[in-house]
């Protein structure tokens, strides 16, 4: 993590909870935001659509942001089941997932995909956080880098600045599974991508922007990762469900 860069802890509740776990989590998670105003890090959790609106009047006033955990590219329309940016802004969404490694699989979600979507999400007001990694049969096969860059390249929206946008480097054989890349296999492909955004947007606003690492952060290896000079937070699955560990990696980041 460079000083210049302020942390982002990021965490992808999926499609965990009731009414009742969300409440507790967010207001957990509030408490803890209000008594320590200081420290150095921004945080957002996003939780299953349906409870959007009871976490976002969970978390008022604590200064953890919400995000959704996708967003259509459409502003409105016939898409049933799907939600608009617009919608997902105007109930509370400061960040949204796009192209996370389950909707590519589970929804055929490709880079243009992710593109459109990221764009959408930006127009409407939202930080595009955007997630790319390989999987384990790419990385045996020598491709984890190339993986990354197409899927990057692919995935990056028109005018996407550090302000925007956020990139998640998420390795799929890292994701659930309690394998976490290594500090050396991390860097390798967060120095990658930052190598390609310099190309994509320039040097200066690629030095801005976030790079998150996802894939089994938990507390104990959420320092070491955060730590290496182009990782600037995590996207967190399964350790953002409890309050205490997603705060302990929180604070492993200030
Ligand atoms: P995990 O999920 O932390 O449970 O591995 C990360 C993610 O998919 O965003």
């Amino acid at each position: 993590m460079s000083t210049s860069r302020r942390p982002l802890i990021a965490g992808n509740w999926k499609m965990n909870g009731l009414k009742k776990d969300a409440k507790q989590l967010a207001s957990q998670l509030a408490k803890r935001m209000i008594n320590n105003k200081k420290l150095a890090f921004d945080m957002v959790v996003c939780p299953p659509t349906p409870l959007l609106g009871l976490v976002v009047e969970t978390l008022k006033g604590s200064g953890v942001k919400m995000g959704s955990q996708d967003s259509h590219q459409a502003t409105s329309g016939a898409h049933t089941g799907d939600s608009s940016p617009q919608l997902l802004k105007n109930i509370g969404c400061a960040y949204a997932i796009v192209g996370h490694s389950e909707r590519r699989t589970d929804h055929g979600e490709d880079d243009k995909c992710v593109k459109a979507k990221a764009e959408s999400a930006i127009e409407a007001g939202m930080v595009a956080i955007i997630c790319i990694g390989e999987t384990l049969k790419q990385r045996k096969s020598g491709r984890a880098i190339s993986t990354n860059r197409k899927q990057l390249l692919g995935s990056l929206p028109e005018g996407a600045s550090a302000k925007n946008t956020v990139i998640a480097y998420e390795p799929v054989w890292a994701i659930g599974t309690g394998e976490v890349a290594t500090p050396a296999q991390a860097q390798e492909i967060h120095a990658a991508i930052r190598a390609e955004l310099v190309k994509a947007i320039g040097a200066k606003e690629a030095s801005k922007m976030r790079i998150l690492y996802g894939g089994s952060m938990k507390p104990s290896n959420a320092k070491e990762l955060i730590a290496l000079p182009d990782v600037d937070g995590g996207l967190i699955g399964g350790a953002s469900l409890k309050a205490p560990d997603f705060w302990a990696i929180a604070e492993a980041a200030s």
